[in-house]
């Protein structure tokens, strides 16, 4: 109907909420029919994993928002048992109560494609591959990523958009629940690095409505998104106070080398590392971590004190797990063994050891070149500040909004009433890993444990930047939480 001037005004209105209506309609009804999971198209797939054959339903590509921006990324592969189709259980589980795995394969905060059962680097049965094997449901999302592009050259994947897609496709699968074996509500996610940071925000942010409003416009799922386990390896996380952290831990040590770039720290360099060590106490102190007997971990103004003999004693456990698994310490003469127990390392001497990485600032850089202030652009700028401090030494640069940076950090979650945290927790931090200061990781732990979340933290030793290197382990505390 054309409506004009002359047109009576109850037939304008009834004519006005018609088109509403039809309006709503649509949309709601493309929503729905988008996020629907069709249990009728899939593939069987086999493979051979410890000379045992496994035969599998692969779902595969379904994207799982309503409004995908990059559907090519925005989508997710779901691999189930057959086991579960045929009436059998494996292992403790049946096709009601199997977990669902969730490992999410983003590195550098770029994009990624889902995943699948594989051979991982190693040729090795990766993870998802483990996970088929014992029973659970594996559901391997994509993610955007800090430099993807429209048409238009508009970015796309900038923060948030990596963890508000997690959590989207988490929202997919407990809004389809019903419809394919396992149990959305023990869903336990993996990563490792910024899959790691991922792994633990998406752990920390459960139901959070800070994200809701770009939930909103992908056209996640109208549900719930909080997990059951988070499993993080080395999580770069915590970015805006990850510079501070680094040079807590490594003042002092001039030489780095990172992704090729290689050098010695100039005078401002070494200017700059000074003025970010000292900001590194008064981070922490008013944090008002706690050791399990209730011991106020803090710092004195020159970086001394509970916390970092706490970080030392991490440290410490990890060589002594070495050394009892036969692992020859004596080289080191920076550790102190008495009557097969560890009882000393020299902190200074045990970071000369494992070598320094990063330059100054290590993340937030001046020049604006990292990969995080890559992740902290805009549609229309590539590359942002995040902390104060760097943009304080070039006002020209600018400086990321504030509700984004804190959307990025699961720190900002972790014990307020307005997220639902993961109960479970295991993170593992290489103890030479130098991408990101140990304090980091300890902090992230110590901070769940303080609010009574269950965490298996470590810092195994001599293992450098990387993830998924103890699938057993991996899989005997997923085992451990689940059932
Ligand atoms: C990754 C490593 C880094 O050192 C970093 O700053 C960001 C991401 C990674 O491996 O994912």
């Amino acid at each position: 109907m054309q409506i004009t001037n002359s047109t009576p005004w109850p037939i304008v209105i009834i004519s006005a909420l018609l088109t509403l209506f039809l309006l709503m309609r649509t949309t709601l009804y493309a929503e729905t029919a988008d996020l629907k999971f069709n249990p009728d198209q899939f593939t069987v797939k086999t493979l051979i994993y410890n000379d045992q054959r496994l035969t599998y339903r692969a779902y595969e590509d379904i994207v799982y928002v309503a409004h995908p921006v990059a559907p090519q990324f925005q989508n997710i592969n779901i691999y189930v048992p057959m086991a579960y189709y045929e009436g059998q259980s494996v292992g403790a589980y049946q096709t009601d109560t199997a977990p669902i795995f969730l490992p999410n394969r983003v590195g550098g905060y770029m994009p990624a494609k889902p995943g699948g059962p594989a051979l991982d680097r190693n040729n090795h049965p990766n993870a998802a591959t483990v996970a088929l094997s014992k029973g659970y449901v594996v559901a391997c999302p994509g993610v955007r990523g800090r430099t993807l592009q429209d048409d238009d050259g508009l970015y796309i994947g900038k923060a948030p958009a990596c963890i508000v897609d997690l959590k989207a496709a988490v929202r997919y699968l407990r809004y389809n629940d019903a419809l394919f074996p396992g149990d959305a509500e023990k869903i336990v996610s993996n990563g490792t690095s910024a899959g790691g940071a991922l792994s633990a925000l998406l752990g920390a942010t459960g139901n959070s409505p800070d994200y809701d409003s770009y939930l909103q416009i992908v056209g996640a799922a109208p549900t719930r998104d909080d997990i059951y386990a988070a499993s993080c390896y080395c999580p770069i996380t915590n970015l805006d106070h990850a510079d501070m952290a680094y040079k807590w831990q490594f003042n002092g040590l001039n030489q780095y080398n990172a992704w090729g770039r290689k050098g010695t720290l100039s005078v401002t360099q070494i200017q700059l590392s000074n003025q970010l060590k000292a900001l590194f106490p008064p981070y922490v102190n008013h944090l008002g971590l706690k050791t399990s007997d209730g011991t106020l971990l803090t710092l004195n103004e020159n970086g001394h004190g509970p916390f970092r003999n706490y970080v030392k004693s991490f440290i410490l456990s990890s060589a002594q797990h070495a050394l009892d698994h036969g692992e020859n310490l004596s080289n080191h003469s920076w550790i102190t063994i008495e009557d097969g127990k560890v009882t000393e390392i020299d902190i200074d001497a045990y970071v000369a050891y494992a070598t320094r990485m990063k330059a100054t600032p290590a993340f937030d850089a001046l020049d604006l070149h990292s990969p995080e202030n890559n992740l902290f652009g805009t549609t229309t700028l590539d590359n942002q500040h995040f902390t104060a401090f760097a943009r304080n030494q070039n006002p020209d640069h600018d400086l990321a909004d504030t509700a984004v940076i804190k959307m990025m950090n699961p720190m900002n979650y972790i014990g307020t009433s307005k997220a639902t945290t993961a109960q479970h927790w295991r993170i593992r931090h290489g103890a030479i890993d130098r991408d990101t200061s140990l304090a980091i990781p300890v902090i992230l732990a110590t901070q769940l444990m303080n609010h009574d979340y269950e965490v298996d933290f470590a810092l195994p030793w001599g293992q450098g930047h990387g993830g998924d290197y103890d699938l057993d382990e991996l899989f005997a505390w997923m085992a451990e939480i689940c059932q």
